[in-house]
């Protein structure tokens, strides 16, 4: 494995870094999570991913139990907050009752007494954005947060973000989580040269688009069983936006250039995302041990420009790169 820093923190995390949304608590039994999660030690990862709302809050449990046991101080442990956890008004967003509730209730499910990066799941337009801020700034100096970070939120948030913190003095954001991927590239116009210039690493979602990046889809036949565009807890409905032939057909294509570097896709995926210095980490998903196995081989492979080429060339107009894909829910 190989590590980065944290933007510019201190911090270092593992290239490629394990998250169990849809997984843990919903699409794999506890067995299964567990295994996958000792793969990931086993392979070296450190870093882990989940988030208050994953599995409807029982993913965190279960990340909880899966690391029972490890020593705290070989770990990162990352989770979120601002989607529903349960029923009321407060249940939800960024304001200081739901995150210094649900921050409480991250820390039970866990079994830790802290998170190493909290971060802000989407943008909250009903929250001052002062009120969030000084709240996370709260938790910092608790103990209860060593790192905040935000996921999905434009350039345009994080700037404000940033510049309330200066006047204010509160911690500075030190991470984003966007989804990237060779088929989501929508980070690379504003995003990333705004956390260049303000230390701040991506930590980046779906590296393999979902499993779709594997080449296991092929078009005009059933998906394989058990994977996640079977999978009727919610994976299906997630991986859909990328199930159409034209994705898929373009999809295959990356099939020769993978085998050229002695590459499975899957790794060829997530090494293509790893090129971007912004990146501190992939966020891989699994749902079996043998995945993590095959994944974290590319943490350390290069990529020369010629392969860049082939791999644009390979996917052509299907490629997402709007920065107004960036959004977040205007009501919570
Ligand atoms: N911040 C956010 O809003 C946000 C949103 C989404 C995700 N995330 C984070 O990012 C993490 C990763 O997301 P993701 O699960 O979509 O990532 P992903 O790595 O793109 O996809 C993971 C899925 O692909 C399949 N897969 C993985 N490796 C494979 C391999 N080697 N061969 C064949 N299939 C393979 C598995 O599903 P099957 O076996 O079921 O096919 C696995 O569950 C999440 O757990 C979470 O921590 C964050």
């Amino acid at each position: 494995m190989e590590f980065r820093h944290l933007g510019r923190s201190g911090l270092k995390v593992s290239e490629i870094s394990y998250g169990n949304w849809l997984t843990h608590g919903s699409q794999v039994e506890e067995d299964a999570a567990k295994q996958c999660v000792q793969a990931a030690l086993d392979e070296g990862i450190t870093t882990f991913d989940t988030a208050d709302v994953y599995a409807g809050t029982k993913a965190e449990a279960v990340l909880g139990r899966a690391l029972k046991g490890v020593r705290r101080e070989s770990l990162e442990i990352f989770t979120k907050v601002y989607w529903p956890t349960g029923p009321g008004q407060n249940d939800r967003g960024l304001s200081r009752k739901h995150i210094t509730e649900s921050i409480h209730a991250s820390l039970r499910r866990l079994q830790t007494d802290y998170v190493d990066l909290y971060q802000a799941h989407r943008f909250d337009f009903e929250t001052p954005l002062e009120e969030t801020l000084k709240t996370f700034d709260d938790l910092v100096r608790q103990g209860k947060v060593l790192y905040v970070g935000v996921s999905e939120w434009t350039a345009e948030q994080i700037s404000q973000a940033l510049k309330i913190a200066d006047e204010m003095g509160f911690d500075r954001i030190v991470s984003s989580q966007p989804q990237y991927s060779m088929l989501w590239r929508v980070i690379e116009a504003e995003v990333v040269p705004l956390s260049e210039k303000e230390g701040i690493g991506q930590i980046v979602w779906s590296p393999i688009a979902q499993g779709v990046l594997t080449g296991k889809y092929v078009p005009g036949q059933q998906p394989p069983a058990g994977s996640r565009a079977t999978d009727t807890n919610g994976g299906a409905n997630m991986i859909s936006r990328f199930m159409n032939d034209d994705v898929l057909t373009r999809v295959q294509e990356l099939k020769p250039i993978a085998a050229d570097l002695g590459l499975t896709m899957a790794q060829l995926a997530i090494a293509w995302v790893l090129q971007n210095p912004n990146v501190s980490s992939a966020i891989v998903g699994a749902t079996r041990p043998e995945q993590v196995s095959d994944n974290v081989k590319a943490a350390g492979v290069k990529l020369d420009d010629e392969v860049l080429r082939r791999i644009d060339e390979a996917l052509g107009d299907i490629v997402e790169r709007d920065p107004a894909k960036t959004v977040s829910p205007r009501n919570r």
